[in-house]
């Protein structure tokens, strides 16, 4: 079983109200681990991308929680695109994954929630080197 096929879409609970809806995630229910840390990306220039790295330890789950953007997963062999659409739904990225997003629409809000505090020796900022880290997960 690689890291891609630990991929996962979370469905959030939505509470629809005439005054607006309300979502909510916790850790340990909704997502698969404790949340040590939360980061957004806002404001995204049109054509732009972010991410573009890999994680050795930590998971994230992404969701789009105003705007649309497209995630792109790869394990190094296979690879998988999930468009983020919705306030109540996330993908999980697990470690070993790599993943870039883009496609952002204007305005656009994507809410990263992290097993992990923001560490720079647990990313893998560059591809190769990911590829060769992914043939060493496979053995
Ligand atoms: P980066 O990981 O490159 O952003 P992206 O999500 O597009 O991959 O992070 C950009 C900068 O922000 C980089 O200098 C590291 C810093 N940063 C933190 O200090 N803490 C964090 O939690 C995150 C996500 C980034």
């Amino acid at each position: 079983m690689s890291a891609l096929d630990k991929v996962r879409i979370i469905e959030l609970p939505k509470i629809c109200d005439p005054r607006g809806n309300l979502s909510f995630a916790e850790g340990g229910r909704h997502l698969p681990f404790s949340i040590k840390r939360v980061f957004y990306i806002y404001d995204v220039p049109g054509g732009e991308c972010r991410g573009g790295h890999a994680h050795k330890e930590c998971s994230i789950v992404l969701i789009a929680v105003a705007g649309s953007f497209e995630v792109r997963l790869t394990d190094g062999k296979r690879e998988m695109t999930v468009l983020l659409n919705r306030a109540n739904r996330g993908v999980l990225i697990p470690p070993g994954v790599w993943d870039t997003m883009h496609d952002f629409t204007t305005g656009s809000v994507a809410l990263a929630l992290a097993s992990h505090p923001y560490e720079e020796e647990d990313y893998i900022r560059d591809y190769d080197e990911f590829i060769e880290y992914a043939k060493s997960l496979d053995h």
